[in-house]
């Protein structure tokens, strides 16, 4: 044990590159754009900011719906159970209560003015995610009977010949699937736990081990679309709608891999999902360009536009995969991938936070870039979502500590005793007004590769 401690103390001295996690993240700043955001009318959800900076939005059938409410969640819980001392303001300085905030923008995905088929369609697993987090809260049959009914729609989007779900409805020669989509499974996960009906568990292993096989490539990149035979299930084509090329990466579509893989190795132990998000997680960080920060395609030739977006799912993606290495008493691996994750979240502020003036917190986001006009340059809501997650995520594992200066309840740091991940070398200097950018130190930070950093931490191991 004390060993253990004095390796990832070494090990962590010998990157010396872990930056420390961003200010930026707990700031005033956040509550009171997002207060703002709140106070626009809940029948026009913000989707991406257009070039005055201001909310581009769109109807309540859009897939990006549920990122306002599921941001509102997420605060509810950070200042409700995480840190419940602490109680950020509003831009008049009234209180905010998140919940409520979460309900009202939430409400049309409890009542649907349209048929799942009409609206979400493939994605309505990011819409699943408001009542999976009014059922964290507690029993609720509107939000059991609203998860069920999107699981059993997701469900009859399932073929057994591909062993998929369907994502875009091409047309009968057609049967494709985006890597997307396997942030869908939680909703099967979640629907077979509430029903006990093992089939929603099935179909979700299925389509994992399907996307596995075919979408994931040796080096741990990904195609962004796979077209099946619907007849026979084989692969027609593979390629990208929204990456660079047929044969690219692209950002957010790795991103969203690493994140699915973690999520099903969560709900079904099976080691062979966190390997893979390992080595998709592995790719994202070994082919971080010099700024830091993805760009929206890693094949894209340079100069090219980020995707902040990108960045912040793989940020919290890696953050996961730390509180999973935990799991397994693996403190290497563990620290490995909050070291970084913490590197990519100061980059993404560094790039787009500290300069950026729209209403979304983060900047420099690329929506879609194979859009006409390309759509670029943007804050994005998805983004901001997972900078609020990623924010929550890093209180839980004790790597920061709330506005107050206490450690989140049921952190690591706050139980003690636990010699896994909350090591020394990353702190939140997280104060209301430490505002200041972060240290040029932290900028343009490389993490180091896996292999690199493991061949370091076992290097300092012979050296005890
Ligand atoms: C302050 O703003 C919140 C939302 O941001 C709003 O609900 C509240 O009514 C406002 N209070 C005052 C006194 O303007
Ligand atoms: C910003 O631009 C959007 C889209 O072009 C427009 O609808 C909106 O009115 C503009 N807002 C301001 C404050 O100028
Ligand atoms: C159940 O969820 C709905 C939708 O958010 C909410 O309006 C309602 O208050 C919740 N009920 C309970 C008992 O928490
Ligand atoms: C389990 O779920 C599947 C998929 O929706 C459904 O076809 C089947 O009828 C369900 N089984 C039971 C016993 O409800
Ligand atoms: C998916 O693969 C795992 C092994 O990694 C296996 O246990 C599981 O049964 C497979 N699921 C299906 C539906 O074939
Ligand atoms: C991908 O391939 C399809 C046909 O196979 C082609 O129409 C499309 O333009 C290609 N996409 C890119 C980005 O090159
Ligand atoms: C991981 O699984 C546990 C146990 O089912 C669950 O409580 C937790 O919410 C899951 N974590 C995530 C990030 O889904
Ligand atoms: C610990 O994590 C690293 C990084 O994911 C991995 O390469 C290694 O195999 C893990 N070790 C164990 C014992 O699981
Ligand atoms: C980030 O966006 C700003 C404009 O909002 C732009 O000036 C800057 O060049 C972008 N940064 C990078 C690294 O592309
Ligand atoms: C970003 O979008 C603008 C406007 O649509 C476009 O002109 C530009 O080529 C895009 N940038 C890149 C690097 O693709
Ligand atoms: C959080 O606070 C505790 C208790 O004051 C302290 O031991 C710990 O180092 C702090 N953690 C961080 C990440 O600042």
């Amino acid at each position: 044990m004390l060993v253990r401690s004095s390796l990832i103390a070494v090990a962590g001295l010998s990157t010396a590159l872990a930056a420390a996690v961003p200010s930026q993240l707990f700031d005033q700043a956040v509550y009171s754009k997002l207060s703002a955001t709140a106070a626009l009318s809940a029948t026009a959800w913000p989707e991406y900011t257009a070039s005055n900076g201001s909310w581009a939005t769109f109807d309540d059938s859009d897939w990006t719906t549920a990122f306002l409410p599921s941001t509102f969640y997420a605060l509810n819980h950070r200042h409700t159970v995480l840190c419940p001392a602490t109680t950020p303001s509003s831009t008049n300085g009234s209180d905010v209560d998140w919940l409520v905030l979460a309900r009202t923008w939430s409400a049309p995905i409890f009542s649907p003015s349209l048929s799942l088929e009409e609206a979400w369609v493939h994605d309505v697993g990011f819409s699943s995610w408001v009542a999976s987090a009014e059922l964290a809260l507690g029993a609720n049959e509107t939000a059991q009977a609203t998860l069920m009914q999107e699981a059993e729609y997701l469900a009859s989007r399932f073929s057994s010949i591909v062993g998929c779900t369907r994502s875009w409805d091409r047309g009968d020669g057609d049967f494709e699937v985006i890597i997307d989509n396997m942030m869908n499974l939680q909703l099967l996960v979640h629907a077979a736990e509430i029903s006990g009906n093992g089939t929603y568990l099935e179909m979700a292993t299925s389509h994992a081990n399907k996307t596995l096989t075919n979408q994931i490539r040796e080096d741990g990149s990904s195609f962004h679309v796979i077209d099946y035979s619907p007849t026979t299930g084989d692969v027609q084509w593979s390629g990208t709608a929204q990456g660079y090329s047929n044969s690219s990466t692209w950002s957010r579509g790795q991103a969203w891999g690493v994140n699915g893989f973690a999520l099903m190795y969560n709900a079904t132990k099976d080691i062979t999902y966190l390997d893979t998000s390992r080595r998709m997680a592995s790719y994202f960080v070994d082919h971080l360009p010099d700024v830091g920060v993805s760009y929206w395609d890693f094949d894209a030739p340079l100069p090219s536009t980020l995707d902040t977006s990108a960045s912040l799912i793989a940020s919290s993606a890696l953050l996961l995969i730390s509180s999973l290495e935990s799991s397994l008493s693996n403190s290497t691996g563990a620290q490995f991938y909050s070291d970084a994750a913490v590197t990519l979240l100061s980059n993404i502020v560094e790039q787009g936070v500290t300069e950026w003036e729209g209403a979304s917190l983060v900047g420099n986001g690329t929506v879609n870039n194979r859009a006409d006009p390309p759509n670029n340059n943007t804050g994005i809501i998805y983004g901001d979502y997972y900078f609020i997650e990623a924010g929550n995520q890093l209180l839980s594992l004790g790597l920061a500590n709330c506005t107050d200066g206490s450690p989140a309840v049921g952190s690591s740091s706050a139980s003690s005793g636990s010699s896994s991940g909350g090591s020394s070398t990353v702190s939140c200097a997280s104060s209301p007004s430490s505002s200041s950018t972060p240290s040029s130190r932290a900028s343009h930070l490389r993490p180091p590769s896996l292999a690199r950093w493991l061949s370091n931490a076992r290097r300092s191991w012979m050296d005890l």
